[in-house]
């Protein structure tokens, strides 16, 4: 039998209960693979991998390692949430990487989106290999593989893909959700305690706020960006349908505005919010006209540096969703 194959018998978890069978099984199957032996993992907070540090948490405790590297382009309180969580609710055996520096400054006066992404994948690839190198007694890596991947990209999770570590690096993989879709694992996380923050969280692309900070990142403007990006979210994330995904971005242009009788330059932000069910197309949602200058208004008085607010409603095609 294919392991990287859905069985065809194979329930659809749906249930709390079908969760719970479910994790009882893989704390089994990963004591039985791991032994008493040690395992790393990339915790981006994203739900795979936080689902997947949950259950390697409850099957063998202190033997995982998570490593959390911040590189500077995560939203607004994610690496506090990460902490919170893991470390302190959880009792996660938690590195907690500040790699702020060392990304932006390899990304400065970089404005290839291309380019960017390169930067960032690599410098990611990079920093998690220093961590494990000063390791002692790591044999496994765990991965928040799911089966989209495998059955859509050949096994390479495209955002946080440690598969790529240097020869020196090579560990047995564990990828407890490997044949699970995208809903299962967030019922999975429901049932393991996880956050519905953590569970329910929209897409994030890999390159984070990266992508949404078009052209060459400043660290004024991703900040700019990031206050923004925190507004637009606390606003839609009410609406009673929350759409698929929903943010803000900061291009690097700026227009004319008053303050004080006097000019002066600014960014714009840019609100966006689209329903898609697999990515591949788009659909611009209705925000209340209520909602739209609440937002206006309160990016308008407290990020620094923005003076226009822009509501980008193209669907996708003819617009890509991110806008790099
Ligand atoms: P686009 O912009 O191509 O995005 O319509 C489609 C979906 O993919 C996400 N996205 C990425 N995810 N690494 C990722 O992990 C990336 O480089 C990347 N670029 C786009 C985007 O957020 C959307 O959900």
């Amino acid at each position: 039998m294919d392991p990287n194959k859905r069985p065809e018998t194979m329930e659809r978890i749906t249930t709390p209960e079908l969760a719970k069978a479910f994790i009882d099984e893989q704390v089994e199957a990963i004591k039985a693979q791991v032994g008493d032996k040690k395992v790393l993992l990339a915790l981006s907070g994203g739900v795979d991998s936080s689902v997947v540090a949950a259950l390697l948490i409850k099957a063998i405790g202190d033997q995982l390692v998570c490593v959390h590297v911040n590189h500077g382009l995560l939203r607004k309180d994610e690496p506090e949430m990460v902490i919170k969580v893991f470390k302190e609710e959880l009792g996660a055996n938690l590195i907690y990487v500040d790699a702020v520096d060392r990304f932006l400054d390899k990304l400065a006066g970089v404005d290839d989106p291309e380019q960017k992404r390169k930067i960032i994948g690599k410098e990611f690839i990079e920093v998690f290999a220093d961590e494990a190198r000063k390791l002692e007694g790591i044999e496994f890596l765990g991965q928040g593989t799911i089966y989209p991947d495998i059955t859509e990209s050949k096994g390479v999770k495209a955002h946080h893909n440690v598969g790529g570590l240097p020869e020196d690096l090579k560990f047995e993989l564990v990828e407890p959700v490997k044949l699970l879709y995208k809903d299962e694992v967030r019922v999975v996380g429901k049932a393991l305690g996880l956050p519905d923050k953590m569970v329910y969280r929209q897409p994030f692309p890999g390159p984070g706020l990266g992508v949404r900070c078009v052209g060459a990142i400043t660290r004024d403007r991703l900040d700019a960006l990031r206050e923004a990006d925190a507004i637009v979210r606390a606003h839609i994330g009410t609406l009673p349908e929350v759409p698929w995904q929903y943010f803000a971005v900061v291009p690097d242009i700026k227009s004319t505005g008053i303050k004080d009788d006097a000019r002066y330059m600014g960014w714009p932000v840019v609100i966006r919010a689209i329903n898609s069910v697999d990515a591949t197309s788009a659909q611009s949602i209705e925000i209340p006209w209520s909602m739209l200058c609440a937002m206006r208004d309160e990016i308008l008085e407290k990020v620094p540096g923005v003076n226009r607010v822009l509501w980008d409603f193209t669907d996708k095609p003819v617009s890509t969703i991110e806008w790099e």
